[in-house]
C-alpha cells in the first residue's frame, strides 16, 4: 500500500471540533498502552508521526491523521506531483491514483492514572463517535497478544455493541487486532490463547451472528507482521 502523504491534521476533544471533510475513517481504539499509536506508524511506514510512549495515557485527543489526500494546502507532494514519483516513498507496491483517507489515533481506555472525568469524557466521546460519524468506516479495536481480552475490552465490546445499533449512516466495519506478538511473552502459547479467548468472548458480548464475521488479526509493530492484513481492510472498508 502507498502511502505517499501523512499529514497530522488535527487533534480534536469533541464531536463539534472533529475535521470536516468527505474521506472515510478508520479509527484505533483499545486500552491505554496496547500499541495504537504504534500500528498508526507502522502502517504509514513513520516512525513517530503518532506519539509513542512506554507510559500509558499518551495520547489525549483524536489526532487526525490524512493519507495521500493531495487536497491539503500544505501537502507539498502535490507541487511535486507531474514529476516523478518520489523515491522510496514505499517499498510496498502503489496503485494510481493513491487512495486517501484518515487514520484516527484516539486516547486508550481503562488507565486508572488519568482522571476520572477525562476517561469518562474520552469514552463518551469515542461511543458518540461510532455511533453517529458518517466517515467512520473502519474500528480496529487492539487487544494485546499476551494477555488477551481484559475488562476494559468487555466494556469496548458493549460500547460497540451499543454504538452499531444506534448507528443510523453508512456500515462501519468492526475489526480485532492482536498486538505485540513479537513479545517474548507471546511467543509460546499466548497468540493461540488470546485468539480463543477473543473469539468465546466476541460471541458472549456481540452474539453468535454478529460475531462470526468479525476477523481477528494478528500483529506487531515492531516487526511489521499482519502489515498486509491491516491493509487489506483498510483498502476493502476505507477507499471510494
Ligand atoms: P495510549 O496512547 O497511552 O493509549 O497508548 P497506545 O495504545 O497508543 O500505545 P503506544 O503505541 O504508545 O505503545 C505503548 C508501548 O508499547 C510503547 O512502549 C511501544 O513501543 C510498545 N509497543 C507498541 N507496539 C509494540 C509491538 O508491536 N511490539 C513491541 N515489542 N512493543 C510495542
Ligand atoms: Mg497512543
Amino acid at each position: 500500500a502507498a502511502v505517499r502523504s501523512l499529514d497530522f491534521v488535527a487533534g480534536a476533544v469533541s464531536l463539534q471540533t472533529l475535521p470536516a471533510h468527505d474521506l472515510k475513517e478508520a479509527v484505533f481504539i483499545g486500552r491505554s498502552n496496547v500499541g495504537k499509536s504504534s500500528l498508526v506508524n507502522m502502517l504509514a511506514n513513520r516512525k513517530s508521526a503518532a506519539f509513542v510512549s512506554k507510559k500509558p495515557g499518551k495520547t489525549q485527543q483524536f489526532n487526525y491523521f490524512a493519507v495521500n489526500d493531495f487536497s491539503l494546502p500544505n501537502n507539498r507532494r502535490r507541487q511535486s506531483s507531474g514529476g516523478k514519483k518520489k523515491k522510496n516513498a514505499s517499498s510496498s507496491p502503489s496503485w494510481d491514483p493513491p487512495g486517501s483517507f484518515y487514520l484516527v489515533d484516539v486516547p486508550g481506555l481503562g488507565y486508572a492514572e488519568v482522571p476520572k472525568a477525562a476517561r469518562r469524557e474520552w469514552a463518551d466521546l469515542l461511543e458518540a463517535y461510532l455511533a453517529t460519524r458518517d466517515q467512520a468506516a473502519l474500528a480496529f479495536h487492539l487487544v494485546d497478544s499476551r494477555c488477551g481480552p481484559m475488562p476494559v475490552d468487555r466494556d469496548i465490546f458493549a460500547m460497540v455493541k451499543r454504538s452499531l445499533a444506534r448507528r443510523e449512516g453508512p456500515p462501519l466495519r468492526y475489526v480485532l487486532v492482536l498486538t505485540k506478538a513479537d513479545k517474548r511473552e507471546a511467543k509460546k502459547n499466548a497468540v493461540p490463547d488470546a485468539h480463543d479467548a477473543l473469539r468465546a468472548d466476541l460471541a458472549e458480548h456481540l452474539g453468535d451472528d454478529l460475531a462470526r464475521d468479525i476477523p481477528i488479526l494478528v500483529t506487531s509493530a515492531t516487526t511489521r507482521r499482519g502489515r498486509d492484513a491491516m491493509w487489506r481492510h483498510l483498502k476493502h472498508a476505507a477507499l471510494p
